[in-house]
């Protein structure tokens, strides 16, 4: 499974870089203004600082013509910049219009397995089912993902990558693991999260103890 982390915090996404298993990034205009940047700015950042690693950078526009104009403009960012789009009617026809010039997509806003088929014939490099906020409103945002997972698999065409998004805590990254998602993509504080166990402090702590008392040195 390949971990991209959810955020345009430049800081975040260097700390992260150096734990060799971050595989991309994801942003949203949410994010962008929670950082306070220029937009292109910051992208443009993030792509030089993991050459070669997708970035997912989100068109504004809702219209089929402005969203293949300023997906176009966030191209020629960088080469590996993928441009994300909501799943709209709008969306898919930029999203076909993209994959027939072989640019990278991120459908995102997806909230039904309809959806889904719909994005994955428009031929989407990722597909993004948003399963915390199907969670905040009491549905389980994981069957979501089982019915991608199940319908995608039916299909030797459907090549599009299930990337679980909206991930609030590690059990939405078990859950996906489980399900055989490709990627989920995940807050720093949510990563930084899947790492911790007390009982893995606690053994360490107790390993050290004891050793300390044997006066040795490695
Ligand atoms: O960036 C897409 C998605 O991960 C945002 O999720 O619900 O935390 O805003 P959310």
């Amino acid at each position: 499974m390949k971990f991209f982390v959810d955020t345009a915090d430049v800081n975040e996404i260097k700390e992260l870089k150096e734990t060799g298993f971050l595989d991309g990034v994801t942003t949203n205009p949410s994010l962008i203004a929670k950082s306070g940047r220029d937009f292109k700015e910051v992208v443009k950042e993030i792509c030089d600082m993991l050459p070669g690693l997708p970035v997912s950078a989100e068109v504004v526009a809702t219209d089929y013509k402005g969203m293949v104009d300023e997906g176009k403009k966030l191209a020629k960012l960088a080469s590996n910049v993928v441009i994300k789009l909501p799943l709209t009617l709008e969306g898919i026809k930029a999203t076909k219009t993209f994959s027939n010039e072989g640019i990278k997509t991120n459908v995102t806003l997806c909230f039904s397995a309809a959806q889904a088929i719909l994005v994955a014939k428009a031929g989407a490099t990722y597909i993004s089912p948003f399963v915390g906020r199907h969670d905040d409103i009491g549905f389980d945002g994981m069957e979501l993902i089982a019915d991608i997972r199940q319908i995608y698999d039916n299909y030797e065409n459907f090549k599009t990558e299930i990337l679980v998004a909206s991930v609030r805590h590690p059990v939405h990254v078990i859950q996906a693991g489980k399900l055989g998602a490709d990627v989920c993509t995940i807050p720093p504080s949510t990563i930084k999260q899947l790492v911790k166990h007390p009982l893995t402090d606690i053994g360490l702590q107790n390993f050290l103890k004891d050793w300390e008392k044997t006066g040795q040195k490695i």
